[in-house]
């Protein structure tokens, strides 16, 4: 997209698409229904008419992870009347729709056959077609709807609670894998040590928060392969250094306290737990960051986006901006609210595959998912 907001597509590509205007996304394939309605204005430019979003977390947080049964059976309660509102936001009726979008993949397989199934239900009952996309496309480009859009070519990181990848964007659909990582994603890195604290799941931000208290240089913490000579990331190291630390403190505090065996971490004192979540948050950062400058200066790339729930971390946010400015790389976000998981992205990213010529949308009613689909296998 250019400085005035318009996107760099020919004429060709756009005249097969421009019937296709209003595009209804449907995501669904973790712990958060969305829905949103994207138009795709004749100039090129996406926008953004309603979104609507239901989180499951507190569903899922008495049992400190997502369930995927219960993720699946309350996407069907939510989809169409989270639909119903996106509609009624924006002033339209399902028969304003052009094309259904839906998330086709990654995720968990019940969830995602909900939405698939909705989608293609309501485009067979309209007379219209569909178009089910990958997940990480949608967040790789949910920058284009923020105040700030991106052009390509462009670096995105991308980090998620399930991925944490470096890529090259050419385009829509023209995506190359530099390095991602080896065990846990960095937003799993958030998680599981925000659980080893008692911060609840998805721990993430609420790690952030307590370590704004914290000291992030308080504690040494493993960065792991930062000298490794390539792209990849693995965090599944750092969350058992932070486990080790974590018992350490609980069984000092014991002793002082004369070998009353409490054992709880949640117990120590305020600052000391800000202090380990702001270690723990710098270490996870400092690889992003240093990662990511790698790959910009590996691709002479002079411009990059940050995408997926991680990409709402203030910190990362802070320290990215900083590095960047100093190179000269300009830095794109998604606006903070797109940041997680929600159907804007879905609708954009199937308007986006429209409107490149990329993908057709289909009147065959007939869906399958893709729960484990690599991005870069996206044709
Ligand atoms: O992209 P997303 O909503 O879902 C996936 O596709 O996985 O990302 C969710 C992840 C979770 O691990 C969550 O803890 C993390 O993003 N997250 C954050 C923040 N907000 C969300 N991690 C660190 N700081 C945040 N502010
Ligand atoms: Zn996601």
């Amino acid at each position: 997209m250019g400085s005035g907001g318009a996107l760099h597509l020919n004429s060709l590509q756009m005249d097969t698409n421009l019937k296709m205007k209003l595009v209804l996304g449907i995501e669904s394939s973790c712990d958060e229904t969305g829905v949103a309605l994207v138009q795709m204005r004749e100039t090129g430019v996406p926008v953004l008419l309603a979104h609507a979003l239901y989180s499951q977390i507190d569903m899922h947080q008495a049992y400190g992870g997502v369930v995927p049964e219960l993720a699946s059976r309350d996407h069907i309660r939510r989809v169409i009347p989270l639909t119903e509102q996106v509609l009624a936001e924006a002033g339209l009726t399902l028969k304003n729709i052009d094309v259904v979008g839906f998330t086709r993949g990654p995720g968990l397989a019940g969830a995602l056959l909900v939405g698939a199934g909705v989608a293609c239900a309501l485009g067979a009952a309209l007379g219209k077609p569909v178009l089910g996309v990958h997940h990480l496309e949608g967040h790789l480009l949910s920058p284009f709807l923020s105040a700030d859009p991106p052009e390509f070519p462009f670096l995105a990181l991308l980090v998620s609670g399930g991925h944490t990848q470096l890529m090259r964007v050419d385009g829509v659909g023209r995506y190359e894998l530099l390095g991602e990582t080896i065990d846990d994603a960095a937003g799993e890195a958030f998680d599981k040590s925000a659980k080893l604290m008692g911060l609840g799941y998805p721990g993430g931000p609420a790690l952030s928060r307590i370590a704004e208290q914290g000291d992030p240089a308080s504690f040494k913490l493993p960065r792991p392969l930062l000298h490794s000579g390539n792209l990849d990331f693995s965090f599944a190291g750092l969350k058992t250094a932070v486990m080790v630390q974590a018992k350490k403190l609980v069984a000092a505090r014991d002793e002082a306290d004369g070998a009353q065996q409490t054992g709880v971490f949640e117990t120590l004192p305020l600052q000391t737990r800000a202090n380990l979540a702001a270690s723990t948050e710098a270490a996870i950062v400092d690889v992003l960051v240093r990662k990511s400058l790698a790959a910009l200066k590996q691709t002479g790339l002079k411009r990059m986006v940050v995408a997926g729930g991680v990409g709402a971390n203030r910190s990362l946010r802070a320290r990215l901006n900083a590095e960047c400015a100093r190179q000269l790389v300009r830095v794109h976000y998604p606006e903070l609210d797109l940041c997680t998981d929600n159907g804007a992205m879905i609708a954009l990213a199937a308007a986006m595959r429209l409107q490149s010529g990329q993908q057709q949308a289909s009147e065959v009613y007939a869906f399958d998912v893709k729960p484990r689909w690599p991005l870069d296998q996206l044709s």
